[in-house]
């Protein structure tokens, strides 16, 4: 009762884009050691093996993905408490529980979360943002899978969190984390929880998609520098860049992976041709 798992799980149920074919082998461990087991009986018989959370910024293809797709879930994964004015997760906790947690204990600082469809290990792998506020900001520690396939924990001055990346976690797997924030009233804490849904319900879309699908270019935000290209409300069957917001494709139902990445692919051409800019994405392709 460590592991749950399924054959052939669609991936579509998996991501926020809902779109995506059959994971071959999906595993879902419920402990640390379920976990490291995962990946060590995987490393030796040479099978491919990947780590989704809340697949919020994930493109799965339409073939689906080959070998095993661990998702860390139930148990200590799925823990989350507060301590001492920190807040500790697991990593299959959601973003908007963690910042329900801290704001129940009185501690400050997580309304950012609000509307991040993420889970924490996700968060931590890249380092998630939103309102100027960054998962790392928050981070006292992590644990984590290392490569020799032990359990370990790192301070935050020891790890390496630049924008929407963590060097540190593509091969090591973050497992658990401790946050801090502020205390506060109860009532600032939902002030500012109000104002960022606010802020975020107006200027993002509600459809199913993947947040932003481009990393903002150093010359200027992707979703003005799609906009300034009218390239919104552009579609390539049910996949369709956002009215509301440049930089996220949405799927209108039903839409396939294929749509999806012939739009990301035709909005990093016309970025190119017509102002020289190379766009890269920030959703994991
Ligand atoms: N803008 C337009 N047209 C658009 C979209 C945006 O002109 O269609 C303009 C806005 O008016 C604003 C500027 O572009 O002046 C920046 O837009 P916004 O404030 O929405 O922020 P963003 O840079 O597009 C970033 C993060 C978001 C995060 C928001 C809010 C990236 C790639 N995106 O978006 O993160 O939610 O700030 O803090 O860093 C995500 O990571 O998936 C994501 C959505």
């Amino acid at each position: 009762d460590e592991i749950d798992a399924k054959l052939y799980e669609p991936m579509r149920r998996h991501t926020t884009m809902l779109v995506g074919g059959p994971a071959q082998f999906w595993i879902e461990p419920h402990s640390f050691e379920a976990f490291a087991a995962v990946v060590s009986h995987c490393r030796e018989r040479g099978i491919a093996l990947r780590v989704v959370g809340r697949g919020s910024n994930l493109l799965v293809r339409d073939g689906g993905i080959r070998g095993a797709v661990v998702h860390p879930s139930g148990g200590v994964f799925s823990e989350c408490r507060a301590e001492d004015g920190k807040v500790i997760a697991g990593a299959g906790v959601r973003l908007k529980k963690l910042a329900s947690v801290a704001q129940a204990a009185g501690i400050g600082g997580f309304e950012w979360m609000e509307g991040i469809p993420g889970n924490v290990g996700g968060a931590l792998r890249m380092n998630a943002g939103a309102m100027g506020t960054e998962t790392f900001d928050q981070v006292v520690s992590v644990t984590f899978l290392d490569e020799d396939g032990e359990i370990r924990v790192r301070s935050r001055e020891e790890i390496v969190a630049n924008y929407r990346d963590v060097p540190e976690l593509r091969r090591n797997f973050a497992l658990q984390a401790t946050f801090e924030g502020k205390p506060d009233t109860a009532e600032a804490i939902q002030g500012r929880w109000d104002a960022s849904r606010s802020k975020r319900r107006a200027s993002q879309p509600v459809a199913a998609s993947a947040g932003c699908i481009f990393k903002n270019p150093e010359e200027t935000p992707a979703g003005k520098l799609v906009d300034e290209l009218g390239l919104k409300g552009s579609n390539e069957g049910k996949a369709r860049v956002s009215e509301v917001h440049g930089n996220f494709i949405v799927n209108g139902g039903g839409a396939t992976a294929s749509e999806v990445l012939a739009v990301i692919e035709r909005i990093k051409a016309v970025a190119r041709e017509t102002r020289g800019i190379e766009l890269e994405t920030e959703v994991k392709v």
